[in-house]
């Protein structure tokens, strides 16, 4: 979900609209908000996009200088008017918009209940409004420290007072606000992006923050009530960065973006031929000696970058190196103690699982290291220490660009320890160095391709399964080529082992569902093509994406797509790329709202 709360000389409506259209990514099956007009509060709330509300909004002419707005991905009540937010209270004194879940929420309504409150919506967030309205006494600031004493879960909320013209408050748990702060105007957002047109000079609230957002200025208190005055940091994103640019959809900005992604990944972080994260990481030779096993958790595309990764890291560190999907991670017992690095790979750095998950690590000792593309973010804030991806804001629902900066920053992490430790040879760090430098040129290149993957989809478009196969450094290429179609196509694709092909996938073969393989010139090639062949004798169309100049293919596949040569171990770099674009191309065909698929949300920040 999205927040953004505003105070200031400009028209409250505008900001507000323009802000939840730069967060829309983060949900967007309805949204509403709310304006403090004298006393009075206006509150309109629409199932759909932001363009729905807007269309509501500019019909009444509303306009102001103060208020708050948000857009929804439902959790608790299905997708109505009435479960949208702004909530209020039965009395009509509070309004509040609200991010994460309450976990308590049944008590306390209960509680409500028994006093006789009456609830219009299923949500969560409607408990807490009325639950701050029965609190509330005459000072908001005692009400919030009481109100959080009693919440459980995660939450972000702005709430607006009737009978304070002057600003709004917020608070913080588990779910990130951002304030932004400017001239004879100031803010409140979920997200930096919706903040970017108007300001970069930010503030990073706090587990348990309290803070009161008001025209001249911005204050602060911990969860017990008690003053604190936090840096202000300023963004190094800028507005162009959320925008289009030119292209049709963020997405094909964002595939497009990949090689400068994995140049600025690289710049100032390989020394003299080396990679060197002495600057970021501040690790002494014994804490890195006394490493065991190294442990990756992340979700999604992160989880199978994460699955790249571990490739490299089994073969250039000597670490025990397992990757796990957070949701598992965090409700399982793993072995992990002061002798794991564990690394999170969040894009967010707001995922309810990865954060949890870090939570558990840490607990049980371990070392923990977020690789995110959000500085200040909760994920960042709670490690030890923290790669940045420097991908730049990403906007489309699906990941590209940050699968390519994790893939690089994870490769640097891979070949520093492997360094570190002892586990690679000098002469084989600067081979796969200078392999290194060369991927954003071969990164470009790829990308370049693009028209024969919208021949491809053109060829495609309208099966409705797909199989993607893949060994070695391929397999999470092929889940994540899969990924990539369901999530944006609304076609069904299995990602799967090819070794593992015959042992379930083979019988939904047919001339129907194309196989889409993931074949470079690797050391498993062959063993690949074998795979190929099994699929190709049960009729299925066969693509297969190899490397320049592979002739033998031909004879193989229906269609070949091919992408530059690499090290094995880069392969990924490049694969990745046609799958995106076929992933891109036949959503387009298919007529989907390719940049916020149904059902998505860019940051799950619930479990
Ligand atoms: C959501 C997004 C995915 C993303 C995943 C993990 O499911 O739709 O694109 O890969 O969350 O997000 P994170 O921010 O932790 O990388």
């Amino acid at each position: 979900c999205g927040i953004v709360g505003y105070i200031g000389e400009r028209d409250v409506v505008d900001v507000l609209l323009d802000g939840m259209r730069r967060m829309e990514y983060r949900g967007y099956d309805s949204a509403g908000m709310a304006l403090l007009d004298g006393d009075r509060f206006e509150v309109v709330r629409e199932i759909g996009r932001v363009a729905e509300l807007e269309k509501v909004v500019l019909g009444r002419g509303l306009t102001g200088r103060l208020g708050i707005g948000h857009t929804r991905w439902a959790t608790h009540g299905g997708v109505t008017v009435e479960n949208a937010h702004p909530q209020s209270d039965g009395s009509g004194r509070f309004v509040l918009v609200h991010n994460g879940i309450i976990e308590n929420y049944l008590d306390l309504k209960e509680e409500l209940e028994a006093q006789g409150d009456q609830f219009l919506s299923q949500t969560d967030t409607e408990v807490v409004v009325h639950y701050l309205a029965r609190l509330y006494s005459g000072d908001m600031l005692q009400a919030l420290v009481e109100l959080q004493k009693r919440l459980r879960g995660s939450y972000a909320l702005v709430i607006l007072r009737r009978d304070d013209p002057d600003g709004f408050f917020c608070v913080r748990r588990g779910s990130p606000l951002v304030l932004g702060s400017g001239e004879g105007e100031n803010f409140c957002v979920s997200d930096v992006a919706a903040l970017l047109p108007y300001t970069r000079k930010v503030l990073y609230l706090e587990e348990g923050d309290i803070a009161q957002v008001s025209r001249g200025g911005l204050r602060i208190w911990d969860e017990e009530g008690t003053v604190k005055v936090p840096p202000v940091h300023e963004v190094d994103w800028d507005v162009s960065m959320v925008d289009k640019g030119g292209y049709s959809h963020f997405m094909l900005k964002e595939i497009n973006e990949q090689g400068a992604v994995v140049r600025s990944s690289l710049k100032g972080r390989i020394e003299g031929g080396r990679v060197d994260l002495s600057d970021e990481l501040q690790w002494t030779a014994e804490t890195v000696a006394s490493w065991r096993s190294l442990h990756i958790v992340a979700c999604g595309t992160s989880y199978y970058a994460s699955l790249v990764a571990e490739r490299a890291l089994s073969r250039w560190t000597d670490l025990d190196v397992r990757v796990d999907i957070a949701s598992e991670y965090r409700h399982r017992t793993v072995r992990t103690d002061a002798k794991t690095l564990a690394v999170f790979v969040s894009q967010s750095g707001e995922t309810a699982d990865t954060i949890a998950a870090q939570r558990v690590a840490r607990g049980l000792g371990a070392h923990c290291l977020a690789i995110t593309n959000v500085r200040g973010s909760t994920l960042a804030r709670e490690v030890h220490d923290t790669l940045l991806l420097k991908a730049g804001p990403e906007i489309g629902v699906a990941a590209t660009k940050t699968f390519m900066g994790q893939m690089s920053v994870l490769y640097l992490l891979a070949l520093y320890l492997g360094r570190l430790r002892g586990g690679i040879t000098a002469a084989e760090e600067s081979r796969l160095v200078e392999e290194l430098n060369q991927l954003p040129y071969k990164v470009e290149a790829t990308v370049a391709r693009e028209e024969s993957l919208s021949e491809l989809a053109r060829i495609y478009a309208e099966r409705r399964d797909f199989l993607f196969l893949g060994r070695g450094y391929s397999f999470p290429v092929a889940l994540e080529g899969a990924l990539k179609l369901k999530e944006i196509s609304y076609v069904h694709a299995e990602g799967y082992a090819a070794g593992e092909m015959k042992h379930g996938p083979i019988a939904l073969l047919d001339e129907k569902v194309p196989v889409i393989t993931v074949i470079p010139r690797d050391s498993l090639y062959e063993k690949t093509l074998s795979n190929i062949l099994e699929a190709k004798a049960r009729k299925s169309p066969i693509i297969a994406l190899g490397t320049d100049g592979d002739d033998l293919l031909k004879s193989y596949a229906d269609h070949i797509i091919t992408v530059p040569w690499t090290d094995e171990a880069f392969t990924p770099f490049l694969t990745v790329i046609p799958l995106q674009l076929f992933a891109y191309h036949v959503a387009k065909r298919r007529g989907c709202d390719i940049d916020k698929p149904r059902n998505l949300a860019k940051s799950v920040t619930v479990e």
